[in-house]
């Protein structure tokens, strides 16, 4: 069961549930009282089984401004609690069933921010001792010291007021953390725009190839029923597939001929340059990996690293196949647009050469 704010427990109103509570036994003396007023109400279960001792110890917490729940026995003490979960909670050691230990034991298990406070008549302790090592936070003797039980009440009350603001704060840290973070992000990803603009200005063949890569990459994921990280992943990695080309010598990049193979050995350079770029700045590994991948082959005739089949990330497996489809499919500086028929044609073809065999059919559905 969820545990509800200490917040909002501290200010919760109790129905009171003994019929010793309108007895009319005489009141706590107002002198103790006023003493030991709680600045602010809180919640208090109270377990005894013995019924005047139960009747004192609710009627002193109740001039102290605590709201209490009663209970005469661990097992009513847990139905309760399930009910209606309290900051605080004291209980005897000894009462008929399973007896403080327990209680202290099965509460620290299913509540453990909740504070326990055991009575004991001195005579068990054993169970005192098990009781701490239980989790209870204090303990008092009987008979009842109005300033021991009060003192004990206020120390655990302190605790998990303390504890309460403590958690506050780390809430607003971690909502401030979360906000900055979003801020990075924004930042960066706008950054990244930046970077892809720059690439596609230099090569006008290529303006607009990281989006549409990206649209088909984002296709075919949702159709492999890739799960929202992996899309994510993937959506950065084809937007930012070709940014090594920026290390490129723009005659390179514009050379209407045929590469020699000096050329396209430096052209071959840009999966690591990108790499390399935005290593600082993106220390995610799978997109890392899948931009360095994204002109490895299916046999292992690929660059840079000769990857082979599976060995490849699936990122940049997916990524080969929707860049060499818009790459076949758009004007370069050295021939023009392939028809889409063509262009397909050639994907079938280099299925378990080029490409994965198992994403290709995919791929065909989407594309
Ligand atoms: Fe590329």
């Amino acid at each position: 069961m969820p545990e509800p704010a200490l917040h909002s427990l501290f200010f919760h109103n109790f129905a009171v549930q003994t019929p010793e509570a309108a007895t009319g036994v005489s009141p706590v003396e107002p002198a103790l009282s006023s003493q030991c007023a709680a600045q602010e109400s809180a919640t208090l279960t109270v377990v005894e089984d013995e019924p005047a001792a139960l009747d004192v110890m609710l009627r002193a917490a109740r001039s102290w401004d605590f709201d209490c729940q009663a209970a005469r026995s661990a097992e009513e003490a847990l139905d309760l609690l399930e009910k209606t979960p309290t900051p605080l909670v004291v209980t005897d050691l000894r009462m008929p069933g399973r007896g403080g230990v327990w209680l202290v034991r099965e509460i620290h298990k299913r509540w453990p921010d909740t504070s326990v406070i055991v009575v004991t008549g001195g005579a068990e302790p054993e169970g005192l001792e098990q009781s701490l090592d239980a989790g209870a936070c204090h303990y008092f003797l009987k008979p009842i010291n109005f300033d021991e039980f009060h003192h004990a009440l206020e120390a655990a009350l302190r605790t998990q007021r303390a504890r309460s603001a403590s958690d506050r704060r780390q809430r607003s840290l971690e909502t401030r953390l979360l906000r900055q973070k979003r801020k990075l992000r924004h930042t960066f990803l706008c950054a990244v725009a930046s970077l892809v603009r720059t690439l596609e200005a230099r090569d006008p063949y290529t303006s607009g190839h990281s989006l549409r890569v990206r649209r088909l990459v984002l296709k075919l994921a949702r159709r492999l029923r890739l799960d929202g990280r992996l899309r994510t992943e993937l959506g950065l990695a084809a937007t930012l597939h070709d940014i090594g080309k920026v290390g490129l010598p723009e005659a390179l990049l514009n050379k209407a001929g045929p590469l020699s193979a000096e050329e396209q050995a430096v052209v071959q350079q840009h999966p690591i340059i990108g790499e390399r770029i935005l290593g600082p700045i993106l220390r995610n590994r799978a997109i890392l990996a899948a931009i360095r991948g994204h002109h490895e082959r299916f046999d292992g005739l690929g660059y840079p690293d000769h990857l082979r089949g599976e060995a490849i990330p699936l990122p940049a497996r997916i990524i080969a196949l929707a860049d060499c489809f818009d790459a076949l499919t758009s004007s370069r500086a050295y021939r023009h647009a392939r028809p889409r028929a063509e262009a397909l044609q050639i994907l079938r073809e280099g299925a378990g050469t080029q490409f994965d065999p198992q994403l290709l059919p995919a791929f065909l559905e989407v594309v």
